[in-house]
């Protein structure tokens, strides 16, 4: 399909001549593509077809053993005035950052393919939905940006001859000279990498990673650095999110959406299959929630993506059944060990593995040192083979959200469940947000970190503002606004056992949200905020010990109180941009505690 979009075939041809590939191609988003594309790696040692009998249509790629992960230090929001991209975010000048990776593209795709991929975040010709146009030099981008997003002819169509774009320019860095060979995951090296964002423009630009959010630009880049911003200047709200339907025995609805850091459960609580009898949940999106205000006041959420990109390792039928079911064809796995049957394996996958080849090709036995799977391997899904997909997960119009769930990784302190007093506390809470880091970003080490909102690597402005738009959303939304909870599945005890069982279980939190929000339990109320009373939290056919339940409805208040300096001191990085009304719920929190 031609297109007469004069800007996007400038832009393309500006690219182009910049980045001089061999050859240029517009992706049609068709299975022939697909299957076309896929082929080609696997000829060219890139990419393992799986055995066709165990995971039909199905292909593992192996990176290169430097770029597995998001890089946080490399990314960047170039906007003219530092201060607007905040203390949270890396921040070069946009006409310098674009000098430098100008002189990186020139010539960058040189011997390779350019790739021009029209996709849409949302339903095509949703008025939520956002079209971008991403152009890469790696086919391993196209075939995961055809699960991911929507992409082809029926994009280039609803774009029509002047409609709007997100250009996202793309590069793995790695041009080749006459004659030289390729490597299986070509990529340039750490220092030259990029993945930077000029939100005054709505453009991304990326260089030097094929990895996940770093090269998949719809996603982190587009769907929320990008879309933040706009969702800011337009009155919506783009966020690091999950979006759930909980069914309770009456067949009454609950939407929720939560926001735990990168690896901390969303793709788990996204499609949980609850252990308590009647309840039911349907996954509406795993990662990424776009909401607006409704005609009626209520705040609707679609999920912008069209596939799953998830954390492969402890997915297993005992942990995350639907998500083991979605990848049994038509997937792609980076970085899981290759079994002798010619299958993926991981840690903590159903039943174990006694020889397999490891993420970076090598053999690999239970007694091998390294792992198999990298820690943040991944699968990338379609969405529509999970089995508890909801049958409204691609109504343009979204679906009314009831509550809101913060959230993150702490192994002490932080108690299983707590309803924020109200919205302006609930916003103290998100914004408070601490959780121990993970393997999904490579350069941010273990240890405690703030991540206001699951949004710390996401935000493409000045956090402190972000916190404005949260309260500035509340005010619109009123009484309709959601309830807002905080929780924690990652409670340890001192010998290092999981107090809370998590996954399935985690039902049971959420039967006790839906009971507070329907106003039909009381709860007891602590400095932190409302927990559950005792007997509330239902229990039933659970076997758990009556400490391990009282540790983790306990309120440390010494631990909560030795927190708030380094909280004072957080907020105090933001100078006068926190909102007042953040300093204020900080203030009524240490009155509470004493
Ligand atoms: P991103 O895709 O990086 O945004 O991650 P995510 O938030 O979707 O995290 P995911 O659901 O993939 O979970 C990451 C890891 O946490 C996996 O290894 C899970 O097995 C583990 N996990 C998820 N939920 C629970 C839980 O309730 N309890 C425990 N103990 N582990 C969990
Ligand atoms: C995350 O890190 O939050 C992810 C994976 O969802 S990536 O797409 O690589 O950002
Ligand atoms: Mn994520």
């Amino acid at each position: 399909m031609t297109t007469n979009h004069k800007q996007l075939l400038a832009w393309v041809a500006e690219v182009e001549a910049l980045c001089r590939p061999d050859q240029v191609e517009w992706c049609d988003g068709s299975q022939a593509e697909y299957d076309r594309l896929t082929q080609l790696m696997v000829d060219t040692d890139m990419a393992t077809r799986l055995n066709e009998k165990k995971r039909p249509n199905s292909f593992l790629f192996r990176s290169d053993a430097s770029d597995v992960a998001r890089v946080e230090a490399r990314t960047y929001i170039a906007c003219e005035n530092r201060e607007d991209a905040g203390p949270t975010n890396n921040w070069i000048d946009p006409v310098e950052l674009k000098k430098t990776m100008t002189e990186l593209y020139t010539g960058c795709m040189k011997g390779r393919t350019m790739y021009v991929i029209p996709f849409s975040m949302g339903p095509i010709g949703s008025p939520i939905s956002k079209i971008g146009i991403e152009i890469t030099d790696s086919p391993y981008v196209v075939v995961n940006m055809h699960i991911m997003t929507r992409v082809g002819d029926k994009v280039i169509q609803a774009l029509g001859d002047d409609g709007e774009f997100i250009p996202c320019l793309h590069s793995i860095g790695a041009p080749l000279a006459d004659g030289e060979e390729d490597v299986p995951w070509p990529c340039a090296p750490l220092e030259q990498k990029y993945i930077a964002h000029f939100p005054e423009e709505n453009l991304i630009w990326s260089y030097g990673s094929g990895y996940g959010g770093n090269a998949l630009l719809g996603k982190k880049c587009l769907a929320l650095r990008i879309a933040s911003n706009m969702a800011r200047q337009e009155g919506w709200m783009a966020e690091h999110m999950l979006i759930l339907r909980l069914t309770d025995p009456a067949g009454k609805r609950f939407h929720i959406a939560a926001a735990f850091p990168s690896a901390c459960g969303k793709t788990n609580l996204a499609m949980l299959q609850p252990t308590i009898p009647g309840w039911k949940v349907e996954c509406i999106g795993d990662d990424i929630a776009w909401m607006k205000i409704g005609e009626d006041g209520r705040l609707y959420a679609i999920n912008p993506e069209a596939g799953f990109f998830g954390v492969a390792p402890g997915t297993s039928m005992e942990s995350n059944p639907m998500a083991m079911r979605s990848l049994e064809e038509n997937c792609i796995f980076t970085n899981c060990a290759l079994t002798d049957d010619g299958d993926v394996w991981w840690e903590g996958m159903d039943g174990p593995c006694e020889h397999a080849i490891d993420w970076k090709g090598n053999e690999w036995t239970p007694e091998s040192k390294d792992k198999a799977a990298h820690p943040n391997a991944r699968f990338t899904a379609p969405a529509s083979q999970c089995p508890v997909i909801c049958p409204d997960w691609e109504d343009p119009a979204g679906v009314p959200i009831d509550a809101f769930v913060f959230g993150g990784r702490r192994t002490q302190t932080v108690p299983l469940v707590a309803q924020a007093f109200d919205f302006d506390h609930g916003v103290y809470m998100g914004a408070m947000a601490a959780s121990e880091t993970t393997a999904a970003a490579l350069d941010v080490g273990q240890r405690l970190r703030r991540d206001p909102f699951a949004m710390l690597p996401f935000c493409g402005y000045n956090m402190a503002d972000y916190w404005s738009h949260w309260y500035a959303m509340g005010d619109k939304l009123g009484d309709k606004a959601p309830k807002i909870f905080y929780v924690n599945w990652f409670r340890t005890s001192r010998d290092g056992r999981w107090l809370w069982p998590g996954f399935g279980e985690n039902s049971r939190v959420l039967k006790w949200m839906c009971e507070r929000i329907e106003g039909k339990i009381g709860a007891r109320q602590t400095p932190i905020g409302n927990l559950p009373a005792d007997g509330d939290l239902d229990l039933e056919g659970l076997e758990i010990d009556a400490e391990d339940i009282a540790e983790l409805l306990h309120v440390d208040c010494k631990a909560f109180k030795s927190d708030l300096e380094d909280a004072e001191a957080y907020l105090a990085k933001f100078g006068d941009r926190v909102p007042a009304r953040l300093r204020a719920q900080l203030e009524a929190q240490k009155k509470r505690l004493g």
